[in-house]
């Protein structure tokens, strides 16, 4: 086959959260596409990156005391772990707030500009006066115009379920700090899609190697009509749109996001002094993104019209892979209810990163949503990795122990053997027909699939008592595991390296080509290595423990909309106390925080509260003022805060809460 430039990617992940194993799912896919790709001779690079503008940058920076590139470095250090743990092989793992990522979405905008496919228009939408800032729509609630319940959000009502425009809200407030919110005129540029229409089309029906289904659902979309996209945002975090009168507003995180792609390719060509533009600007690359399927429409219609209204030569989408969703045994997860398995769960679970790497591949949600179950987990493991791969590759080693003194034994193949390597020659065929069509849990079906006719040819062939074919049985068993360890590098890169090195192969040549995987024989005489258990088996208590841990809080925690009511049995869970204020300072490179030493009779505490913008340090000395007191520890700024302060706060002003006699620290309020 001639050689193919192969660029991968991935949806590159929101900066400002921790990754819960539904999301790593996707940084994983493109994982062992391009290490199978590495088994080929095409050359191959993979992109990812975080994702990393955008309102809720913007509002977790307000939250954390922190700036919203603070913000992303901590998150993209967090994602960068996770990854690396997880053994993922980017080429390039950047971030979308460079300098490359502004220039050439700027650069492509401004074609996109002058071509014609860029236009402005006048939209009302909800600004909130205290915060000084127009509102996304999640930010917004109220009343609902159709059913009066008081649960709606801007985009959507709780209580109705209708979807909603928040212009409609009725007492529309801000959730960010309760302020009435009013609508304002704000003037925005828009993406002409439908004057893209056409265009897209015709790109779209060419496109022979996309799934049916991807390419019905493209083109039914546009048959529906394309609405104009708006691609500003009257934000202070972004790529800043580079016309004159426009610079306070920043383009869409969607528009950008995508162009983080070229950015993060162009960051890595730069440090290896080569032209990104080879792989993006080039009709011979093929271009393979990997998602979940609610970014299929942005990598299916907005992101190519992007590039074809830029009408630059840029690389447009060769194939999308798009997998359903992963659930947590029956539901979502959930980060604010400790539900679900995140990325730092799976580090801290001890579970080797190979069980973890298989389960997610075994259960890639391809067709239809997928429920992640301990369960299941421990039974795949057990049955699956222990019971089968395991054992196979085990028993092979150690009989070549046990009657050859670990020495490849010299004998011809048999019929037998001739026979049996034709039949997995021919799966590890029917695997790479799979695998470029990047069905990658029926490739990995098909890997296991060798494993058991592996099991299968030993138990027939007997060789414990069968003298005859011992010897071949054993080195034909031996010349399989090498082949499970090329054709399952990809998915469980560390247990493969580990077979190779104990069939004391030559660790550069763990990357043999996909042909030459079915052919491996290795010569007799060879010493192999002492073989390792592969798989351990996972306990019903372990399990259970973990299960237990991750449940989550039984109480639905509603995230953005919390009622105002509530219970007195949950006011009375709340415990005040009378602290004296010894000492206060200032948190090092922060505006808004300070960290005051209060006692609280029979304990001291610290406290961070946001408070140095209303009180010096001086002012708090001494004073005798209200904490509760039961609050579970956070951390502000990377600083512990056992306990939070209370403080009456208006439009205009903030004063602390204190008592009015001289009652001694630690008394109760009740
Ligand atoms: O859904 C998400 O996680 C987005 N951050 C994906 C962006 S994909 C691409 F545009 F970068
Ligand atoms: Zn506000």
């Amino acid at each position: 086959m001639p050689k193919k430039k192969i660029l991968i990617t991935c949806a590159l992940p929101y900066v400002n959260n921790i990754p819960h194993l539904g999301n790593i799912i996707q940084v994983l896919s493109a994982d062992v596409f391009a290490r199978y790709q590495r088994h080929t001779e095409n050359e191959v690079i993979y992109i990812c990156g975080t994702d990393e503008h955008g309102t809720t940058t913007e509002t977790i920076a307000l939250k954390e005391g922190l700036s919203p590139q603070e913000v992303c470095d901590k998150y993209y250090t967090k994602h960068k772990e996770i990854y690396e743990w997880f053994n993922v092989s980017f080429d390039h793992f950047g971030r979308t707030s460079t300098q490359f990522q502004h220039n050439i979405t700027q650069d492509i905008f401004l074609k996109a500009y002058d071509n014609g496919y860029i236009f402005e228009k006048d939209l009302d939408q909800t600004y909130c006066p205290k915060c000084k800032k127009f509102l996304a729509d999640r930010f917004v609630e109220g009343t609902c115009p159709h059913c009066g319940g008081n649960n709606a959000r801007g985009d959507q009502c709780e209580d109705c379920s209708k979807v909603l425009d928040a212009k409609e809200l009725i007492n529309p407030t801000c959730t960010l700090c309760r302020a009435t919110a009013e609508i304002r005129t704000s003037r925005h540029l828009f993406l002409d899609l439908p004057q893209l229409s056409d265009k897209l089309k015709e790109w779209i029906e060419s496109k022979n190697n996309w799934s049916q289904n991807a390419k019905n659902f493209s083109l039914g979309w546009i048959k529906e009509g394309l609405e104009p996209r708006c691609i500003t945002r009257d934000l202070k975090w972004g790529v800043k749109v580079p016309l004159k009168g426009w610079e306070h507003k920043v383009f869409y995180v969607w528009f950008d996001a995508c162009i983080g792609y070229i950015s993060i390719t162009a960051d890595y060509c730069s440090k290896k002094g080569e032209d990104w533009e080879m792989w993006w600007k080039n009709q011979e690359v093929l271009l393979y993104q990997f998602m979940g399927k609610d970014n299929v429409p942005f990598h299916a219609i907005m992101f190519p019209s992007t590039l074809i209204a830029a009408n630059d030569n840029y690389v447009l989408v060769h194939q999308i892979s798009s997998t359903e969703y992963l659930n947590y045994e029956g539901g979502a997860f959930s980060k604010s209810r400790n539900r679900g398995i995140f990325g730092t769960d799976v580090i801290d679970s001890k579970i080797p990163v190979d069980i973890w790497r298989y389960y997610i591949y075994i259960n890639r949600p391809e067709k239809s949503d997928v429920d992640f179950t301990w369960e299941d987990f421990q039974k795949r493991n057990n049955e699956e990795l222990v019971g089968n791969l395991g054992n196979f590759v085990y028993r092979a080693q150690s009989f070549v122990n046990k009657y050859y003194e670990g020495i490849v034994p010299e004998v011809e193949d048999g019929p037998e053997d001739i026979e049996f390597y034709r039949q997995v020659s021919d799966i590890v065929d029917e695997m790479q027909t799979e695998l470029e069509k990047t069905h990658l849990k029926t490739g990995l079906k098909l890997a296991m699939k060798i494993s058991r006719m592996g099991n299968q040819f030993f138990q027939e062939n007997e060789p414990w008592k069968n003298e005859k074919r011992r010897a071949q049985t054993v080195k034909t068993s031996l010349n399989l595991c090498a082949t499970l360890a090329i054709v399952l590098e990809p998915y469980l890169p560390e247990t493969t390296e580990t077979i190779w090195k104990s069939l004391n192969l030559n660790a550069s040549n763990h990357h043999l080509l996909w042909s030459e995987a079915k052919q491996i024989h290795l010569k007799g005489g060879e010493k192999m290595r002492k073989p390792k258990i592969l798989f351990k088996k996972l306990e019903e208590d372990f399990i259970k423990k973990l299960k237990e841990k991750y449940v989550g809080s039984k109480e639905e925690i509603k995230e953005d909309n919390v009622s105002n009511m509530i219970k007195y049995e949950d006011f009375s869970k709340c415990e005040f106390k009378v602290a004296l204020v010894e000492s206060v300072e200032k948190v090092e490179g922060s505006k808004k925080l300070l960290k005051l030493i209060v006692d609280i009779g029979n304990e001291k505490r610290q406290i961070v509260a946001g408070m140095a913008e209303h009180y010096s340090p001086d002012e708090l000395i001494g004073k005798k003022i209200i904490i509760v007191a039961n609050l579970e520890p956070a951390k502000l700024f990377g600083i512990e805060s056992q306990g939070m302060l209370l403080a009456a706060e208006t439009d205009k002003d903030v004063t602390i809460l204190t008592v009015d006699k001289d009652i001694e620290a630690g008394a109760k309020i009740r």
